[in-house]
């Protein structure tokens, strides 16, 4: 039985990543399609104040607070997709971060947490995965590459710099901890070549590339919103008064 598509002439088949051998990988080519958002995410509102050390407890947990709707769709997302021929070739345990952002926000906040606002950037980010998860799920993929591959990357570098801004609090924190895995360079590669054995099977790779940098551009607009949102530093105490 012919493999080519009805109408197409043989030897026109569409091109897959997998049939191309001289492009780049899947994440290389994400990588380097976002370098320039990459750059502008480490400078974005609460990210570049964890990545000084400044973050305080609040801003810290606002942004979790609004990565915990980004990241519970997506692994809704992609428990639906486990059969799906891109999305199923990902691995899940130890890697999905709901539970730990869900207990972040409890050893930063209490139960409070809960009041914390779901800002429109990150509602907007959160529904966005959703309608790509219903209609166009390949695409998901990019948001695993940008998301996890960032937690697993810079992630442990931000993981460091909240010791700095928290204090001994940020000891009992989880977001950026793999336990699946003793070294995190390990789990890194591991997931990198999973990204990359499912990217050489999407249909559209240079749509779901361009989807990273959506990803990105999206994780940018939710660190400035949150950076926005928060309540002004308290002024510094006036000066004493000077001496008879
Ligand atoms: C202050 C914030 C950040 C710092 C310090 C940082 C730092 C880093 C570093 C050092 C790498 C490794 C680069 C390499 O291997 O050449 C990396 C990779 C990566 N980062 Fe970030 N990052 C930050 C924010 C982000 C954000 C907000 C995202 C996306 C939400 C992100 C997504 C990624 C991705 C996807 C990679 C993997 C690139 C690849 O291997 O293809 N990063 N980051």
């Amino acid at each position: 039985m012919s493999m080519t598509e009805p109408g197409t002439k043989p030897g026109t088949e569409p091109r897959t990543a997998r049939s191309i051998p001289d492009q780049p990988g899947f994440c290389d080519a994400c990588a380097q399609r976002t370098r320039d958002l990459h750059r502008a995410a480490e400078r974005s509102g609460i990210l570049r104040a964890v990545f000084a050390g400044r973050a305080d407890r609040l801003g810290y947990a606002s942004l979790l607070r609004n990565l915990l709707a980004v990241y519970q769709t997506l692994e809704a997302a992609l428990d639906r997709a486990s059969g799906h021929p891109v999305l199923g070739l990902l691995p899940r345990a130890g890697i999905d971060r709901t539970p730990a952002i869900a207990a972040d926000l409890e050893v930063l906040c209490g139960p409070d947490w809960r009041a914390l606002a779901l800002l429109p950037a990150g509602a907007g980010y959160a529904r966005h995965i959703a309608t790509l998860g219903r209609g166009d799920p390949e695409r998901l993929l990019a948001h695993a590459y940008v998301r996890y591959l960032g937690d697993l990357n810079g992630g442990q570098i931000l993981a460091r710099r909240l010791e700095v801004s928290l204090g001994p609090r940020a000891s009992a924190l989880s977001f950026h901890r793999f336990p699946a895995s003793a070294d995190p360079a390990d789990l890194r590669a591991c997931y990198r070549a999973a990204l990359d054995r499912a990217g050489a099977e999407l249909a559209d790779p240079a749509a779901v590339i361009e989807e990273a940098a959506a990803a990105f551009a999206w994780n940018i607009a939710l660190s400035d919103a949150v950076a926005a949102a928060l309540p002004p530093a308290d002024p510094a105490p006036p000066a004493p008064a000077a001496g008879p």
